[in-house]
């Protein structure tokens, strides 16, 4: 899979993704990601990609010609259009699904705004999602576009060695992880769940299920409603009372 960030810091991008697990995934070659500088497009001679906004206002506008004509010219290399993504606290927040959901793309472009925003003509030209990472306002558009090709990335085939972390975890079945337990047995006068020391695999898998279902009451009853639970489940965990 393929990621390109249209960003006026390409360092930022480069240096954050290129460790660890992503940073492996990349040179087995599941993995492309490809920092374009906006900059390296501007046709004004002061290498200005910025200008006021029309109708006044605080700070300062990133101009259509640059992101446009860096826009083209990947898609010419690429061969079609593929869904280009504009990071903004106006898109809906992204989610473990839509996580799933765009791991299926073979290219995506991520558009990063800095200044007061990005030329709307342009927005309007090239966009095909507008996604925010959560209710708040950053400087740039990077760091989401960061965690969101991490979030994708661990979903692509192969990215994680152990298969089953990929779908056994949080979020799954809209519930959240059960604790984990390593050695040793007893810590700081602290012991493991006697039930994870039993071997016995059913009573394990029910522990587990049990503890997802309790910490998602506890920390996110509003995830638990929509929780894949059984009848019986939705009863004994008091789901209809939330
Ligand atoms: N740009 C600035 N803040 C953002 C946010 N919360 N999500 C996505 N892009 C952003």
């Amino acid at each position: 899979m393929n990621f390109y960030v249209l960003t006026l810091f390409p360092e930022m991008v480069q240096n954050c993704l290129g460790t660890s697990i992503i940073g492996k995934a990349a040179e087995k070659g599941l993995l492309a990601i490809e920092a374009v500088n906006i900059r390296d497009y501007t046709q004004d001679r002061h290498l200005k990609v910025d200008d006021y906004p029309y109708g006044g206002g605080a700070g300062m506008v990133m101009q259509a010609q640059p992101i446009y004509d860096a826009y083209l010219a990947l898609v010419k290399r690429i061969g079609y259009r593929p869904r280009t993504i504009y990071l903004t606290p106006q898109g809906p927040t992204f989610t473990q699904s839509a996580a799933k959901a765009l791991a299926q793309e073979k290219d995506l472009i991520f558009l990063c705004g800095h200044y007061e925003g990005v030329d709307e003509r342009v927005l309007e030209e090239i966009i095909t999602d507008y996604i925010s990472i959560g209710d708040y306002v950053l400087t740039g558009g990077e760091l989401p576009a960061m965690v969101m090709i991490d979030a994708i990335s661990r979903m692509v085939p192969g990215v994680l060695t152990n298969e089953e972390s990929g779908s056994l975890e949080s979020f799954e079945g809209n519930l959240l992880e059960y604790p984990q337990y390593s050695r040793p047995a007893e810590w700081n006068g602290k012991k493991v769940p006697e039930v994870l020391m039993s071997g016995d695999h059913q009573k394990i898998e029910s522990w587990r299920r049990e503890q997802s279902i309790l910490r998602t009451r506890r920390y996110r009853p509003d995830l638990l409603k929509q929780a894949e639970l059984t009848i019986k489940e939705k009863a004994q965990y008091g789901v209809y009372e939330l």
